[in-house]
């Protein structure tokens, strides 16, 4: 098996009697929290060797669970242990209920040690590959591949999905969705020991950790668009029908709603722009689509002045996710719909 690289396995192999020897790593695993003083690993402690998915975690909200300013305000405000469990949670089970509060490293919000360690064990979705792996794991893709574990905390969210999901079994989990897949190796190496390491390592169909929206950009079936009716001159009145077919509400969240925008633009044969409106599909009184529900928008679309909305034969329309504090905007939806001549 060292065949592929005799000199460095060697080493490796040196190297692996020492570790075993010194087991320099059972600050992976060690956990109290409950009595006396509490303490357990760090995230970034398993970004030393999953690099990659450290990477994706911090720049995620997950990683802000705690820190978010205004989580720290409501705990300010005198916000009890009710609220730690799902924004400092310890080990998340799928029992359905609330993880207790962790006590060590609070800082780190939903952590890597919440999802994947259990009783001292590392868990996860793929079986070991690696010559060496310096804590223990347990093999459970029926636990990360399924939405009960995401649901655990977006309880709302998830009782959309198990809505959605009995009418329609094929509908996909939340991990499908909100982690894009990827291939790769568990960790990375940064140094010629640990990339003799991985390398040893399969490569693996797996997910990445951002648990976002910036790569949802226009999901196919996310909504659908339908053209209902289009009345030029004197009217100028476009009535389009906008359905949520994703599995939960648009936009999902118990704790907080964005605003859903439209934007719709008019063109002519030449693609001259003729006429172009905004209108809210969510906020401003609206309130969030259920999944399935199917809402109807009337948007007027006066021209501009030496335009005439007769000529019009393209209407293109884009649906917009208003931006958070320190989130863009994020495009869920664009679509171009041929306008007929003559109405
Ligand atoms: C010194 C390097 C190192 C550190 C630090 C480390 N790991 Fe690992 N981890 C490994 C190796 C090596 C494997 C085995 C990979 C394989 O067999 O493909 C592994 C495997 C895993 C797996 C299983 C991967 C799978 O495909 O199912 C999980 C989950 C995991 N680690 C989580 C963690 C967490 C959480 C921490 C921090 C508490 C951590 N690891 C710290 C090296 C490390
Ligand atoms: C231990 C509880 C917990 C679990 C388990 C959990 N989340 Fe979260 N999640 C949170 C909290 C708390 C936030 C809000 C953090 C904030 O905004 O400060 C959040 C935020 C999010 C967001 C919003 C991201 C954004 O940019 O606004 C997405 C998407 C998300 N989670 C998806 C998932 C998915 C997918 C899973 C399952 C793989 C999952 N979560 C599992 C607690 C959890
Ligand atoms: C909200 C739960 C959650 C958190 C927090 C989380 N993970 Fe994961 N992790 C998952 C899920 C779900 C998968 C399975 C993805 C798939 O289907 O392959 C996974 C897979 C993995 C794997 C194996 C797949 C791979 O990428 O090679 C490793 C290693 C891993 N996680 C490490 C970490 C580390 C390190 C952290 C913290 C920086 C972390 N995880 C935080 C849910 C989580
Ligand atoms: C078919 C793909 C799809 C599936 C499956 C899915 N989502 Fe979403 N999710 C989206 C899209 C698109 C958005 C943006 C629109 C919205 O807020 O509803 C979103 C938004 C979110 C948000 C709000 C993020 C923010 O910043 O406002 C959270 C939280 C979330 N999803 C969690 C989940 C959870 C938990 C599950 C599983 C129970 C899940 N999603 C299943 C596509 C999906
Ligand atoms: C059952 C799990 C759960 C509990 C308990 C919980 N939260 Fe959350 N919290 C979430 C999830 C999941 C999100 C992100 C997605 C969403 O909005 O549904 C979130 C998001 C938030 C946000 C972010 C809002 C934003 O716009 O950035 C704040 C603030 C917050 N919660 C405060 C609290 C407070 C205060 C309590 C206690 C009264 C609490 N939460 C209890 C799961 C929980």
């Amino acid at each position: 098996m060292f065949g592929k690289y005799p000199l460095p396995a060697a080493l490796c192999l040196a190297a692996l009697f020492c570790l075993a020897a010194c087991s320099p790593f059972a600050h992976l695993t060690e956990v109290n929290n409950t009595l006396g003083e509490p303490h357990g690993p760090q995230a970034a402690d398993c970004g030393q060797c999953h690099l990659e998915q450290f990477g994706e975690w911090q720049a995620s909200a997950h990683a802000q669970a705690f820190l978010n300013p205004k989580f720290q305000a409501a705990l300010t405000e005198g916000a009890d242990d009710s609220c730690l469990g799902c924004h400092v949670p310890d080990t998340v089970r799928t029992s359905g209920e609330t993880p207790l509060p962790r006590r060590y490293h609070r800082e780190d919000g939903v952590s890597c040690a919440a999802c994947h360690l259990s009783q001292g064990t590392m868990t996860g979705p793929e079986p070991e590959s690696a010559l060496f792996a310096p804590h223990p794991i347990v093999v459970q893709p029926e636990f990360f591949r399924n939405s009960a574990l995401c649901g655990t905390c977006h309880t709302e969210t998830f009782a959309d999905w198990q809505t959605s999901h009995s009418a329609l079994p094929a509908t996909p989990t939340c991990q499908e969705c909100h982690m894009p897949q990827v291939v790769r190796t568990a960790t990375k190496g940064s140094n010629l020991f640990s990339k003799t390491l991985v390398s040893f390592e399969d490569s693996r169909s797996t997910r990445r950790h951002t648990f976002g929206l910036s790569h949802l950009a226009d999901l196919p079936g996310a909504v659908r668009i339908e053209l209902q009716r289009w009345q030029p001159a004197p009217l100028n009145i476009l009535q389009l029908s906008i359905t949520n077919t994703l599995p939960h509400t648009l936009p999902t969240g118990s704790f907080r709603s964005r605003p859903v925008h439209l934007t719709v633009r008019l063109y002519s044969q030449d693609h001259i722009l003729i006429a172009e409106n905004l209108a809210p599909l969510v906020g401003e009184n609206l309130p969030p689509l259920k999944p399935g529900e199917q809402r109807q928008i009337f948007i007027r679309l006066a021209p501009t002045p030496d335009a005439q909305t007769t000529t019009a034969r393209l209407c293109a329309v884009e649906l917009r996710l208003a931006p958070r504090e320190n989130q863009a905007g994020l495009t869920l939806a664009t679509r171009e719909i041929p306008l007929s001549g003559a109405p």
